[in-house]
């Protein structure tokens, strides 16, 4: 019998469930991880003409994402410089300047101050320093990524290996006309254990069963770490996609092409999920809404070779396993409220892998 050493048994521990649980340490993240991590925005196709907008969040902090009269895209936090309220309501829209709603001020599409009522009765007043917070944005191939850091590196330069799948996997999808289905899942639990559950596929033969019969589960899946990248895919023996194209037909796979899903996972919480075939792109996000919630943001994008039967097929198919994740997740987050246990045991080297790439990047940005 193997006699495990403290150290030994350390080096499998989780992190510890406090994380998961109290709210100190998610009101410590929205400094130390959302607004100093790159954060997925939207697709350029979501804002398709000058003043189109859409707010989204770093972390639980509001942002907007606009298109100016010169076409670029700018990000800023969703306050009035004035005396701080939040400034724009609709979640998305198209608009020629931003109003606050409540005295009135009002910026153009760059975020500068265009007009605050009475400015010219108030000499003591300083336009020049009243403009918009403006944040950094990155575009790579169709997807727009924001950071609360001005001077953080770009993600080319930040995840490089990363960046570049994102550039080729999604050539196909840039400039094209894409049929974009959005869903957001509400969970009682909180990010990191909704994370750690698309990381891995342990847990797919028993809770996943269509899934399972699609595509083999009962091998780990395929880790490639790259700092704050980690690829993964399926094992390459099986039937595969290409066997459940033969069943339902849906992904209609073409000799040649992608038979297995490829995730892009980008730390901390971001997805690029290639699906069988070139057609399908699904994107996912998870945020946390609480210290024990989150929501489960993904785009389900189709190139228009995808037919509507086809696109009505994966949709199920994708809504279905999503479904399940959540449920599991909630039951996770309950077992960590009841403090049983300080933290869990890892199933290291190969099946927990992700779980453990995922907690090691967080211990580092938390400094714990
Ligand atoms: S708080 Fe926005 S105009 Fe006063
Ligand atoms: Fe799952």
């Amino acid at each position: 019998m193997q006699v495990r050493t403290p150290a030994a048994a350390d080096a499998v521990r989780s992190i510890p469930y406090e994380f998961f649980t109290d709210p100190k340490w998610a009101m410590a993240e929205e400094a130390r991880i959302w607004r100093s991590t790159w954060q997925f925005g939207c697709l350029q196709h979501e804002l398709p003409s000058a003043g189109s907008f859409l707010k989204v969040h770093l972390g639980r902090t509001e942002v907007i994402l606009v298109r100016g009269q010169d076409h670029a895209v700018r990000c800023f936090y969703n306050v009035c410089p004035h005396r701080g309220t939040e400034l724009v309501d609709d979640a998305e829209g198209c608009r020629r300047s931003l109003q606050c709603r409540y005295h009135g001020w009002t910026f153009r599409l760059d975020g500068q101050l265009q007009h605050a009522p009475r400015q010219e009765h108030n000499e003591e007043f300083r336009p020049e320093g009243a403009n918009l917070v403006q944040l950094q944005v990155a575009e790579i191939g169709p997807l727009i990524f924001v950071h609360g850091d001005p001077t953080a590196l770009p993600p080319q330069l930040a995840a490089p290996g990363w960046a570049q799948a994102i550039e080729e996997s999604s050539k196909s999808f840039c400039g094209r006309e894409i049929a974009i289905v959005h869903r957001l899942f509400e969970v009682q639990a909180n990010w990191k254990v909704l994370i750690e559950n698309n990381l891995e596929c342990y847990h797919c033969p028993i809770n996943h069963p269509t899934y399972t019969r699609v595509q083999p589960t009962n091998k780990d899946l395929m880790y490639y770490p790259d700092g704050l990248h980690l690829r993964f895919t399926f094992v390459d023996d099986g039937p595969g996609y290409a066997e459940q194209n033969k069943i339902d037909g849906f992904y209609q796979i073409k000799p040649g092409e992608r038979q297995r899903p490829m995730v892009n996972f980008l730390w901390p919480n971001f997805s690029f999920n290639m699906q069988p075939g070139d057609g399908v792109l699904v994107l996912s996000s998870v945020l946390p809404t609480g210290p024990q919630s989150c929501v489960y943001e993904r785009r389900y994008c189709f190139l228009p070779q995808v037919s509507d039967g086809q696109r009505t097929d994966i949709i199920a198919f994708l809504d279905q396993v999503a479904s399940e994740d959540v449920p599991l997740s909630e039951a996770n987050q309950r077992g960590l409220n009841a403090q049983v246990l300080p933290h869990g045991n890892l199933m290291l080297p190969w099946t927990d892998r992700g779980v453990k790439w995922h907690e090691d990047h967080y211990r580092q940005y938390m400094g714990c």
